[in-house]
């Protein structure tokens, strides 16, 4: 399959990206495919133009530690499946993230933890720079904030800020966050600020207020989970009006979901993950969707 037809790029801050990026955790985490199959995906996307990686210091397996080897799986997945693709790769986009880690919960179950204090940020970002085999990160995140209260939203921003300062990172962005946290990013970030990504699908949208919020200020949304998370099977029943349509279309309603959070805006860019090739090239075909503007008027009022 070729999209060199259907390709749409979309500004990431000075990056010119596809208008889908790949979310690599699934590649990652818990029910992750074998090595060679993750990195055929990448490989795969890479191929089919996405040229915006996204990856995070906690995409590995809980119970994971430095010592195992399995803490930051996914940024070191990344930098080999660069390493190993032939093709071209001079325009390649890898954003990471910081403050969340992973651990096992007392029931034995796999769990996310938070940490986003001054000194975690810089020091980890140090370890995200290393596994990513680059110089400069090129887009790096506040993953989200810290519970702790004694750890402050402002702190965490302004040792983003400083990443930038020093050369670490290029361009810095924040995830799972509201339109007061945008606004002080602004304040403390300024021009280094980029990006803000959030959840966002048919089934999650009380975050539509920072989609509007960013086009407002110049930045991009990178909405995750855009399809709803493998996690989340019993949140299927929003997705009905997009199967609808994809049946009228002949189409998944994966590509139905993708193409309605594209038209939401130019300055939206959706990261869907995949385990398989086949879902990714099914997907990726929603850019085929907006290039052509496929889906009328009609149909996206009432998606909604
Ligand atoms: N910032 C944050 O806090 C945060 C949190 C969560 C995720 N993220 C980012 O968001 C990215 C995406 O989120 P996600 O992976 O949780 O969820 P998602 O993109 O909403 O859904 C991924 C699932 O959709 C399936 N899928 C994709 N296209 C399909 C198609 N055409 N037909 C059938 N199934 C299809 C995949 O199947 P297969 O696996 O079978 O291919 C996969 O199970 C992550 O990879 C990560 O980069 C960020």
């Amino acid at each position: 399959m070729s999209t060199d037809n259907a390709q749409e790029y979309r500004q990431l801050g000075p990056y010119k990206v596809l208008g889908l990026g790949l979310g690599c955790m699934p590649l990652s985490i818990e029910r992750r495919p074998g090595r060679e199959d993750a990195i055929e995906v990448i490989h795969r996307a890479l191929d089919l133009g996405v040229n915006h990686l996204d990856t995070a210091f906690a995409y590995y397996e809980a119970g994971g530690t430095s010592e195992n080897g399995e803490e930051q799986h996914n940024e070191k997945l990344i930098a080999e499946a660069l390493k190993t693709y032939t093709g071209d790769k001079s325009g390649v986009v890898v954003a990471s993230k910081v403050g969340h880690f992973r651990y096992v919960d007392k029931n034995g179950r796999p769990e996310w933890g938070q940490q986003a204090d001054a000194n975690y940020i810089l020091e980890t970002a140090k370890k995200s720079r290393d596994a990513l085999e680059v110089n400069s990160i090129n887009l790096y995140y506040h993953h989200r904030p810290d519970p702790n209260p004694e750890v402050t939203y402002s702190e965490g921003l302004e040792a983003l800020a400083k990443l930038v300062d020093d050369g670490v990172v290029k361009y810095a962005g924040i995830s799972n966050a509201s339109v007061e946290q945008i606004d002080l990013a602004l304040s403390i970030l300024g021009d280094k600020l980029i990006a803000v990504q959030n959840q966002y699908s048919p089934a999650y949208r009380k975050t539509l207020d920072t989609l509007k919020y960013t086009k407002d200020k110049g930045l991009a949304f990178l909405p995750w989970s855009p399809l709803g998370g493998f996690r989340h099977p019993e949140l299927l029943e929003q997705d009905q009006p997009f199967e609808k349509v994809g049946k009228n279309h002949g189409v998944s309603k994966q590509q139905i979901i993708l193409a309605w959070e594209l038209n939401k805006g130019k300055h939206v860019i959706p990261i869907p993950g995949f385990r398989r090739t086949r879902t990714l090239e099914d997907s990726l075909k929603a850019l085929e969707l907006v290039r052509t503007g496929a889906l009328t008027a009609d149909e996206l009022n009432r998606l909604g």
